[in-house]
């Protein structure tokens, strides 16, 4: 497995692969990795010539410095995991050799970023779309994976491929959980233990709100949904929100053919987690 640092070298790789018509398939992470992360390289590698990881904290994506500060960052750790899943290399360059000026690039992904994460993170997605765009020019993926608990970043991210015409394949890939529910997270081990016993009530109110869709419409549902989750004293909601899967904006009657997904943010002590599922 081979340990880029640089654009410069990682460029050589991916040329010569390139050059030999082998196929790429990418993975974009901020490291910290856990087993939603590996699900995402095993199909990855089963699905092209090549499994190409990133590991890189992004700065310009974190609107919370204590955020960017307490973020878990475990390279050791990560190559030791990224070697049993037949990774052939890993992208792990310093803030400098991506960043080595300021970058200035606003993108305008309309009402996809004035909702949700991008209501309450402001900046976060233009900071996401900035290092993506830089990542796909870096490593020219036939294919790149992404996690649907980040279901709103995957549809930035469909939209920067589409409005920046960047020639690769989003595959979006289920959410993968612990055993109780919890959706597996970079952010999870800095859970408490006590906060680790009450985070899957995140999940379990998700599939209760599910249940709900066939007496109740969108309104009444969100309501039901925001009040379970403010009735758990640790939870400090941010949103919880019933929205169009595709336009991810609220919804308040059931629409007749697009899909209906439920979408939870909130912070359990100092630890900021988010949801979502399928309604319809
Ligand atoms: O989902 C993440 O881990 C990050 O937002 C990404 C896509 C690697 C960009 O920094």
């Amino acid at each position: 497995m081979h340990v880029f640092k640089t654009i410069e070298e990682t460029h050589r790789y991916i040329n010569k692969a390139r050059g030999l018509n082998q196929t790429i398939g990418f993975v974009p992470t901020m490291g910290a990795l856990h087993e939603g992360h590996l699900e995402l390289m095993r199909r990855a590698k089963k699905e092209n010539d090549l499994l190409v990881v990133s590991i890189f904290v992004n700065p310009i994506q974190f609107n919370n410095p204590t955020d960017l500060k307490k973020y878990p960052r475990v390279l050791f750790k990560d190559l030791e995991l990224l070697k049993p899943i037949g990774c052939n290399a890993v992208f792990a360059p310093s803030v400098n050799e991506m960043y080595p000026e300021p970058v200035k690039k606003t993108f305008d992904f309309g009402s996809l970023e004035r909702v949700m994460e991008g209501a309450f993170r402001p900046g976060h997605f233009n900071g996401v779309a900035i290092v993506v765009q830089k990542l796909f020019e870096i490593i020219a993926p036939h294919k790149a994976y992404f996690g649907e608990k980040d279901f709103q970043q995957l549809a930035i991210i469909k939209s920067l491929v589409e409005l920046e015409n960047i020639p690769v394949e989003i595959v979006p890939c289920d959410i993968v959980r612990e055993k109780d529910g919890l959706a597996m997270s970079s952010r999870n081990v800095r859970l408490s233990n006590e906060e680790r016993a009450i985070a899957p009530q995140i999940y379990k109110t998700l599939k209760e709100v599910k249940t709900k869709a066939d007496e109740m419409d969108p309104v009444s549902i969100q309501q039901w949904g925001l009040e379970q989750l403010q009735g758990v004293n640790e939870f400090d909601v941010e949103y919880f929100q019933i929205a169009d899967n595709q336009t991810l904006q609220p919804i308040e009657s059931w629409p007749a053919d697009n899909g209906v997904r439920a979408f939870v943010a909130l912070n359990l002590g100092q630890v900021r987690l988010i949801d979502n599922i399928r309604i319809i």
